[in-house]
């Protein structure tokens, strides 16, 4: 049995497949929604999100539902994370269906403020979690990437007040650089981080994978080949970090995809291996067409290592 929140939120969503959720769009809402649950001792559970909701966010808002008494999903297109003023335009945006797939998942509310409510007139502070942020997409898309996404995220944290939000392990750097931020700042939130989900052929769900053509589409398969190729010869006890990633490069240059990177890194810190003894991350970005995609996968060496 979940706790009533309000009488506001006590509404029942009957299954039916258009029953769309409850969306507050102030700060001052949100927070008098979630109170009188918090007073009661509901956990709060916080999912947020750019919207264009997907398989991959709904995975995330399900496993809210089951440890949670009450889940809200964000949806707010956070500008100053976008490194591309394009890519922010071509976002795409359905918040109408977001509302509806966040219901039949499980989400109890919706906060979708507008930029203005976030960064109201004089906004002049930002979070930073240094060194993590430097590397790899902070080195691509610059430092305001990560400066966006850490102060959103904190903000977030900080209006909503969870015990527990929900991150996945697609952007697996921002998961990292948002455990890190939690700590460093003792926020008082659990950080979950939730495994990526993939089409049945592989290819790790994003919102962006609707802007690929048909022949993207089967290019873009390059990156989940190339870093199982890596899983395989790491299985086979290859322990070399210059050789794993030699297999990815190859593997992408067979679908003709040259990768923005191609790295094998400590999970928690993101520091480059030079070969892994137990368990390293493997990660890719790339640009298919107009569109830039990342993955990601753990690479487990066997005990019979191939190279001392
Ligand atoms: P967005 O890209 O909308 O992603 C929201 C959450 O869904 C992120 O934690 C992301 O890692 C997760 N996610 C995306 N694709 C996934 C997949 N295939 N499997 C599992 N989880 C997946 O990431 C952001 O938004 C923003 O940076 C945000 C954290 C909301 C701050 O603005």
């Amino acid at each position: 049995m979940r706790p009533s929140l309000s009488a506001a939120t006590t509404q029942t969503c009957a299954p039916e497949p258009r029953c769309a959720l409850r969306t507050v769009r102030t700060i001052a809402e949100l927070r008098s929604e979630l109170e009188p649950g918090r007073v009661a001792g509901a956990t709060i559970g916080l999912v947020p999100t750019m919207g264009a909701l997907h398989q991959g966010h709904l995975s995330l808002i399900e496993a809210a539902r089951l440890r949670c008494d009450f889940v809200v999903v964000t949806l707010f297109v956070n500008p100053t994370q976008f490194d591309e003023q394009s890519d922010l335009l071509a976002y795409p945006r359905d918040e109408e269906q977001d509302a509806v797939l966040a219901a039949r998942a499980g989400a109890d509310l919706l906060f979708a403020p507008s930029p203005d409510e976030i960064y109201k007139r004089g906004f002049a502070s930002s979070v930073e979690v240094h060194g993590l942020t430097d590397r790899l997409e902070g080195a691509m898309r610059g430092k305001d990437h990560f400066r966006g996404v850490t102060t959103v995220v904190c903000k977030l944290l900080n209006i909503a007040r969870p015990d527990i939000a929900y991150f996945g392990q697609k952007d697996a750097q921002q998961a990292a650089v948002i455990r890190r931020l939690v700590i460093d700042l003792d926020m008082e939130v659990q950080i979950e981080t939730m495994p990526i989900l993939r089409e049945p052929d592989g290819l790790a769900m994003s919102s962006r994978n609707v802007r690929l053509s048909e022949t993207e589409r089967e290019q873009a398969l390059a990156l989940y080949a190339a870093l199982c190729a890596a899983q395989h010869l790491a299985a086979a006890g290859e322990r070399s970090s210059q050789r794993l990633i030699e297999q990815a490069r190859q593997v992408l240059t067979s679908y003709d995809v040259q990768p923005e990177y191609v790295a094998l890194v400590d999970q928690e810190s993101f520091e480059e291996l030079d070969r892994v003894d137990a368990v390293g991350l493997m990660l890719i970005a790339a640009r298919v067409g107009q569109t830039r995609l990342i993955d990601n996968l753990a690479l487990w060496v066997a005990e019979q290592s191939l190279s001392q």
